[in-house]
């Protein structure tokens, strides 16, 4: 199969880019994205002109490196799947097909189909993390989580970090992929100690980067992690009761007293001043 491909060259961000032309031939469908890129590199290569720039990495769909838009379609067209697992059986002999680097604000393009990404590292730095005590490992079973908890922070970690929900969104948010890290971490006993701070910090960075979430939910058909909107529900009520509670002066009740005193090393009770021994732990 012969592909025409429009590729975006960029020499770097203050160079204004344009699409160049090329044509790739012995394509056979099991070629993924970016091995028709390799395939359009070699030929550059061999004829003395500069290779496409591209991100990719682990080339199997779990490390959130590749990332390109496939005729105006973050990854391409097969829905939950990033560039690298998009194999080229969707196009036919003499098809044009369009390779443009992720478009959105927060992305500005470095060279070529390579944007910087780093504002969805910001949100991370932010608050993406666990406090811990560090010392022997903890018996594995001295902090039950129930299969239906476990399960749902299994899928919300899911996220690899790829930026597609934002490249998809008219307006270049990025909620999916915030809602996605808080909830992951709402949902285990080790992410309470920081839940409501850092709800608070990861939606200001955010804010202050990418644009706002109107429901669109372009995000969820390009998430190759096929995170649903949920996380975004979970996102803002999180953050709404984090806001409330600060404006009344309270801290937001978190989720089991006992766990966060075990996480500490600490008699549970210790763990909130209000507390006593015999009281009920508070539950969210
Ligand atoms: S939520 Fe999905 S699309 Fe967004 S960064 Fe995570 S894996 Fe990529
Ligand atoms: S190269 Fe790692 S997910 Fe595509």
């Amino acid at each position: 199969m012969r592909l025409i491909l429009e590729v975006w060259r960029q020499a770097d961000a203050a160079t204004p880019g344009r699409f160049e032309r090329y044509e790739v031939d012995g394509v056979t469908a099991e070629v993924s994205m970016l091995e028709l890129l390799d395939m359009l590199n070699a030929q550059l290569v061999e004829e003395g002109r500069e290779p496409v720039a591209f991100d990719h990495d682990c080339r199997e769909g779990i490390c959130g490196t590749c990332g390109i838009m496939v005729n105006g379609q973050p990854h391409g067209p097969e829905d939950h799947t990033p560039a690298c697992l998009q194999r080229v059986r969707a196009f036919s002999d003499g098809d044009v097909v369009t390779l443009e680097p992720w478009r959105a604000g927060a992305f500005p393009v470095l060279r070529d189909l390579v944007t910087d990404r780093s504002g969805l590292d910001r949100i991370i730095a932010s608050g993406g993390y666990i406090s811990t005590a560090t010392n022997a490992a903890p018996e594995a079973l001295s902090l039950p989580i129930n299969k239906h908890q476990a399960e749902a922070a299994m899928d919300h970690a899911a996220c690899i970090g790829c930026g597609a929900c934002v490249a998809a969104c008219p307006n270049g948010a990025a909620q999916l992929f915030a809602g996605a890290k808080v909830a992951h971490l709402a949902e285990l006993p080790q992410g309470q100690v920081e839940r409501y701070e850092r709800v608070r910090s990861m939606v200001a960075t955010m804010e202050s980067e990418f644009g706002s979430c109107t429901n669109y939910g372009e995000c969820v058909p390009a998430c190759p992690a096929a995170i649903g909107l949920d996380v975004i529900a979970h996102l803002n009520r999180d953050f709404r009761k984090a806001v409330v509670s600060e404006r009344r002066g309270e801290v937001p009740e978190r989720t089991d007293v006992r766990w966060l005193a075990r996480l500490r090393g600490e008699a549970w009770w210790q763990s909130d001043p209000d507390d006593t021994p015999g009281d009920t732990p508070k539950r969210t």
